[in-house]
């Protein structure tokens, strides 16, 4: 059905941009094989949804043009509003059961009706103390969903796996850091939303999509100096690259990052309140924003884990076709594509 490919190309499409990236595995493991992205116009995806489809096809094609991508079976991901994430507690019962009560169990979470989302559930290893089990139930909005599929198809590939940011994310960072033990939070930092998973012994026991993002850095610089979308971006991404930033630019910087700092804290500290009293060892954060001057430092003063930029790469066979510096400057960004492109067709 799939020709025969092991592999599948993950593609994020994510709100400032669209992320491919294809890997190949050998038998000493995974190689990269093609890597890039494409900058979306403004307003193209507004809180996950897409707005302009012919921009979003455009980029995709064009993407897969300028990379010359042969492996058209593809994983996307979803996020935000469109995806529903509930751990849930049940009495212990059979999986015949188990597949009548959850739709009921949604039903409290979905009230324009189950039948709006696609869902799928996992047992979680376990007893609970009650001898109650967990399950871990995703629901997918379908008309978000179906969107992302429609737009993905119409860009001539072949959406293989429907996934979710978080998981995603997941995916990486256990191939990349299978030696890393403890609890560890996963901080993607994007234009519109930051996810949170946070994996504990290797299981991920809390999710969120926090609404805070590089967009609100963009939307700062253009009332503060007047500029559109397109060049407020543009002075955004050249930030680290200057070795001296100017007052105006600097402050709007710091009430941005203490902005997302916060939001991030509050979040973590809810889980540590509610579900986790151990606390979070370690906080690895990604995604564009994290190449914020101030992102780093600010976190780490208002949290007591500690806190590092992930490598979606580290443990990735990057060949000589690939210029190191380009990859370095990418990869915090590529933490979902890469997690994507490590799944495999019909997962
Ligand atoms: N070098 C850089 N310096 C500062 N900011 C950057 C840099 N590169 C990207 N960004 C910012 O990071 C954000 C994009 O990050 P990312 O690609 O992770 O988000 P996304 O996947 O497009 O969005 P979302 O996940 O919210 O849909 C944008 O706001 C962009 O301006
Ligand atoms: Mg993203």
């Amino acid at each position: 059905m799939f020709l025969g490919r092991k592999e599948v190309t993950g593609l994020d499409i994510g709100t400032s941009a669209v992320k491919l990236v294809e890997l190949k595995h050998t038998r000493k493991g995974y190689e990269l094989k093609n890597l890039g992205e494409s900058l979306l116009p403004e307003e193209a995806i507004v809180n996950k949804v897409i707005k302009k489809r012919d921009a979003v096809v455009d980029a995709i094609a064009g993407l897969v043009d300028e990379l010359k991508l042969r492996n058209k079976n593809v994983a996307i991901s979803i996020a935000g509003h469109g995806v529903i994430i509930k751990k849930v507690s049940l009495p212990k019962m059979s999986e015949k059961e188990l597949k009548e009560a959850i739709p009921w169990e949604l039903e409290q979470y979905i009230p324009q009706g189950v039948e709006e989302v696609s869902y799928d559930f996992q047992i979680l290893p376990g007893e609970t103390p009650e001898g109650n089990m967990d399950v871990l139930i995703v629901a997918a909005k379908k008309d978000v969903t179906n969107e992302y599929v429609a737009v993905v198809s119409e860009a001539g590939l072949n959406p293989v796996v429907v996934d979710v940011d978080v998981f995603a994310l997941e995916n990486m960072f256990e191939f990349n850091y299978p030696e890393v033990n403890g609890t560890v939070a996963l901080v993607n930092i994007g234009a519109s939303i930051t996810n949170v998973n946070i994996v504990g012994e290797g299981v991920s026991v809390f999710t969120r999509d926090i609404t805070v993002g590089g967009n609100q850095l963009t939307e700062l610089i253009q009332k503060e100096f007047g500029v559109d979308y397109e060049e407020a971006e543009r002075m955004k991404r050249s930030i680290g690259g200057v070795a001296q930033i100017s007052p105006d630019l600097d402050r709007i910087l710091r009430d941005f990052t203490d902005l997302v700092c916060g939001e991030i804290k509050k979040t973590l500290d809810f889980f540590v309140k509610t579900l986790w009293r151990d606390g979070i060892e370690r906080i690895m954060i990604g995604g564009g924003c994290s190449k914020i001057p101030y992102i780093r430092e600010t976190l780490g003063g208002l949290v007591d884990s500690e806190v590092e930029v992930f490598n979606p790469f580290k443990n990735v066979f990057c060949g000589l076709d690939f210029d190191p510096e380009y990859i370095k400057d990418i990869a915090p960004k590529m933490g979902v594509a890469v997690g994507l492109a490590l799944r495999k067709p019909g997962e």
